[in-house]
């Protein structure tokens, strides 16, 4: 029988994949240009991010996730990648190996204290001039009501913990209220999906 995990994973592209693209592209002007820069994305579910920055020529290309049927889908698509199942918030990865960290979509459904590993886990991670791109849903005044609308919509139907934690992440302004104290430096660098998803780059605190 098939799990819900199985089946987000065969449906998680064609039904975003379109709707995302403006975030993928966001998300990779963010970047610097050298495309050798060592690059890892973190709760990469399906890759459409990584397969992305493939196409683009991005060389050096690292996932990880916690579903196995995620990164199949992943290593389908950019047979390239380098990819590994493991926990966000405690990886096996060498300290300071990383010129860039991105995380897309995923800290949003996680409650406070997951929210924070991961972003320890990214300071970890990052070279001491390395940067981190941080994308997740954002509502304010700038935020359209349709895009408010459908964003919630969907974040509605996955219901449960990712819902109520969706709710108090959305209430409580989004990253810059999420991120520990002192750990970072960050600037909103884009908006998209009408405004609902804010694109933060992060570097290390002072
Ligand atoms: C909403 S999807 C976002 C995927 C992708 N970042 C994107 O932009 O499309 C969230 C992903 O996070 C993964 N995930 C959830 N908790 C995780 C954790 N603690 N460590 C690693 N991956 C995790 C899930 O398996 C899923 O693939």
């Amino acid at each position: 029988m098939e799990t819900i995990s199985d089946l987000s994973a065969k449906l998680y592209d064609p039904l975003l994949r379109g709707a995302l693209k403006p975030l993928r592209q966001a998300i990779m002007h963010a970047l610097p240009e050298n495309k050798n820069i060592k690059i890892l994305d973190l709760c990469c579910g399906t890759g459409d991010q990584l397969h992305t920055l493939d196409n683009m020529g991005y060389t050096d290309l690292h996932g990880v996730d916690l579903s196995s049927k995620m990164l199949a889908v992943a290593k389908k698509k950019s047979p390239r990648l380098t990819l590994h199942e493991e926990d966000a918030s405690a990886t096996s990865l060498t300290n300071a190996s990383f010129d860039a960290i991105l995380i897309s979509l995923a800290l949003h459904e996680k409650d406070q204290l997951l929210q924070h590993a991961i972003l320890k886990e990214i300071a970890r991670l990052l070279t001491s001039d390395g940067i981190a791109i941080v994308a997740d849903f954002c509502f304010d005044d700038r935020t359209h009501a349709w895009g408010r609308f459908m964003i919630s919509a969907i974040e509605a139907f996955a219901g449960g913990e990712h819902y109520r934690n969706f709710k108090d992440y959305t209430r409580r302004g989004g990253l810059p209220n999420v991120l520990p104290e002192g750990l970072f430096e960050y600037k909103e660098v884009d908006r998209v999906l009408r405004n609902g998803i804010g694109v933060w780059k992060l570097s290390a605190g002072r």
